[in-house]
């Protein structure tokens, strides 16, 4: 992808695998006609102030938390992401991270290696059967979509959120669901959606899935909801801050499981989202309108 932009513009590619140190990022884009981000990257006003001559932003993610849509507005410059070509991927690993919450993997896994595996056992390691469990999405969009279907396919009753389209109210969701999957932007409405509040109305059989954005949990509710036997466990590719340095206290939670953001991590997803952000990209420096624009 980025070969593509080097066909026919200049180039400059931030070489470390570490993101770009606030100072290099503002120098970096001094001269920038187009910029082509990770999540990782904020692009707010103080660096569109930096960025005068500035006329797309191209994100590679379709999350756009990362980005400030109304400062990009305000100046006209239209932001790309890569929606789409990562639902699959994301909805296998929610499921990957479902099956492994549900069924107890770590543990198992953890048991056979440490010699804790005695003679079978009729009630060892029991989890969650998933035919017949009921699973809660929290915003069905395309991602929350996709892993509806799946769920589908393994006897789920499946129930989600927005009262638009038949959905139910967030507290009702969080009272019926054996299982709750997080499929919502982060935004200033579901920054710590899922609160102290939340978990005293969630089932304590109940597991928790988050593969959209971290802060929408409030992480110290779920540690004490994870202590204290509120819910029986969770399951998370997205943590506040990431990557969770290995000292937090969260990490020192039962039951938890803890990836670090691979839900697009498949080569053919990684390769779509380039492309689509190169394509977003090139079009931006073209002056013609982004084949995935995202609007504020
Ligand atoms: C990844 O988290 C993305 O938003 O694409």
């Amino acid at each position: 992808a980025i070969a593509r932009v080097r066909a026919e513009h200049d180039v400059r590619v931030w070489p470390a695998p570490d993101p770009p140190p606030r100072p290099d990022l503002l120098a970096g884009a001094r001269e920038a006609d187009g910029l082509l981000c990770l999540l990782t990257d904020r692009i707010d006003t103080e660096l569109l102030d930096a960025s005068p001559g500035l006329r797309v932003v191209s994100n590679m993610a379709v999350g756009v938390d990362n980005i400030d849509l109304a400062a990009c507005a305000a100046r006209g410059i239209p932001v790309g992401n890569t929606p789409g070509v990562l639902t699959e991927a994301t909805a296998d690993l929610a499921f990957a991270l479902l099956l492994a919450a549900a069924r107890r993997l770590p543990e198992g896994i953890a048991a056979v290696r440490d010699g804790t595996w005695g003679p079978w056992d009729p009630a060892w390691l029991l989890g969650l059967e998933l035919n017949g469990a009921v699973l809660g999405i929290v915003g069905k969009g395309r991602i929350g979509q996709a892993v509806a279907r799946r769920a589908q396919a393994f006897g789920m009753e499946v129930i989600h959120t927005g009262r638009s389209d038949g959905g139910l109210p967030l507290t009702e969701l969080l009272r019926r669901a054996d299982v709750v999957s997080i499929h919502c932007p982060l935004t200033e409405q579901t920054r710590g959606l899922i609160s102290t509040e939340a978990f005293a109305l969630m089932k304590p059989s109940a597991i928790l899935v988050n593969t959209a954005r971290g802060p929408i949990v409030d992480q110290d509710a779920l540690g004490e909801a994870l202590r204290s036997g509120q819910i029986a466990a969770a399951a998370l590719d997205v943590t506040d801050p990431e990557p969770l340095p290995p000292s937090d206290p969260l990490l020192g939670a039962p039951n938890l499981i803890v990836l670090p953001h691979l839900g697009s991590a498949t080569r053919a997803t990684r390769a779509k989202m380039a492309g689509l952000a190169a394509d977003n990209l090139l079009a931006g420096l073209a002056g013609t309108p982004l084949p995935h624009a995202v609007s504020a």
